[in-house]
């Protein structure tokens, strides 16, 4: 049994991690504030499951800077540090001094860290690490890890949320060669599942379909071309199981299937599996954030993992999930 910290643990990537945490019988300390507009939700609320059924699980409605402060415990085997101001592209385009909060999240994180000589940390980045200039229409490819060198590029990776993953990560190889610290920095796609923010295009471009149901025309954000790499929530989760143990020195890993959808043929697929064909446009007045994200697969499928679930699944399980809500 391990003993485990999660920041950020109430929002949608913790919640699945700890039911996982808590199936294998770890002791879990949640911390989380639960921020608005954010993904954050209370334990009591938690679909699928109720943590608070399990001993195991600790709950502190706190901002984790303070929870820093106050707790120096030494025995933490590891911490999923989650803890982020992220919400959906409106948030990063439209709240980006709201979302520079993660630098200082992540640097009294790190700074807790080797205060208490934590044993392993897993880290949290994001695709939007990424330079932006290998996401472009007229010049995209599938993100490589090594495409982020903190000796040779860095690159201009996507808004302030793309600066502070890409400092925190930073940060983590710091803590590595200066303090020895055991880190993975994990690099996600598009997670998506059922049980995600609505701010997000996964719910909102599913619950559209079903809402819009044998209407003429469904609309999708941006020109709807934008292509994303959606993993489900389910397969991040088993890759980082998989993984956890075999990465120490915080390099970074992509949480990704190297498929590219764009947001048109995701309604198109979500209407058909509701029974109809709109036309589905887009809606110039929403942001679309960068052209085309998608993460290489070879360093993940080296690493023995790999993911499982098909979007068209992925999507089916959603619909199915949102329609028994509406019923
Ligand atoms: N979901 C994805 O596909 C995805 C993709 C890339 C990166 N990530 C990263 O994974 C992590 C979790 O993302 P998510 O999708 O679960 O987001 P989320 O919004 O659902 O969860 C974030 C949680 O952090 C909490 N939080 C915010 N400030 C805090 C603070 N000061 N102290 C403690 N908790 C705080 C919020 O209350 C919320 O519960 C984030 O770091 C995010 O950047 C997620």
């Amino acid at each position: 049994m391990a003993k485990v910290l999660v920041t950020g643990g109430a929002g949608f990537v913790g919640r699945h991690c700890i039911r996982r945490l808590l199936a294998r019988g770890d002791e879990v300390h949640c911390v989380d504030p639960i921020v608005p507009l954010t993904g954050g939700l209370p334990p009591e609320k938690w679909p699928f499951f109720n943590p608070r059924d399990y001993e195991n699980f600790h709950f502190y409605q706190e901002d984790c800077r303070t929870w820093f402060k106050r707790v120096q415990d030494t025995d933490f085997d590891y911490a999923f540090h989650l803890a982020a101001m992220v919400g959906g592209r409106m948030m990063i385009e439209h709240n980006p001094l709201v979302v520079a909060d993660d630098l200082s999240i992540d640097a009294e994180y790190w700074q807790w860290a080797v205060r208490v000589k934590l044993h392993k940390s897993l880290c949290f980045s994001s695709s939007a690490a990424y330079p932006i200039k290998f996401q472009r229409r007229e010049h995209y490819v599938l993100l490589k890890e090594d495409m982020i060198s903190f000796e040779f590029d860095i690159g201009m990776p996507d808004m302030s949320y793309g600066w502070a993953k890409l400092t925190c990560e930073y940060l983590a190889r710091l803590a590595y060669q200066k303090h020895g610290l055991k880190s993975v920095c994990y690099r996600p796609f598009s997670g998506y599942g059922e049980d995600q923010d609505d701010s997000y295009p996964f719910p909102g471009i599913c619950k559209r379909a079903l809402a819009s149901r044998g209407e003429k025309t469904l609309t999708v954000w941006g020109s709807g071309q934008q292509l994303r790499d959606f993993i489900h929530i389910e397969d991040c989760v088993d890759e980082i199981f998989a993984t956890m143990d075999k990465i120490d020195d915080a390099s970074a890993l992509n949480l990704s299937t190297g498929i590219y959808t764009s947001f048109i043929d995701f309604a198109r697929m979500a209407a058909e599996l509701c029974g109809y064909q709109p036309d589905v446009r887009g809606m110039s007045d929403k942001p679309e954030g960068v052209f085309a994200r998608g993460g290489d697969t070879t360093k993940q499928q080296a690493l023995g993992a790999r993911y499982n679930i098909d979007f068209r699944d992925g999507v089916r399980r959603a619909l199915e999930y949102y329609e028994r809500g509406v019923k």
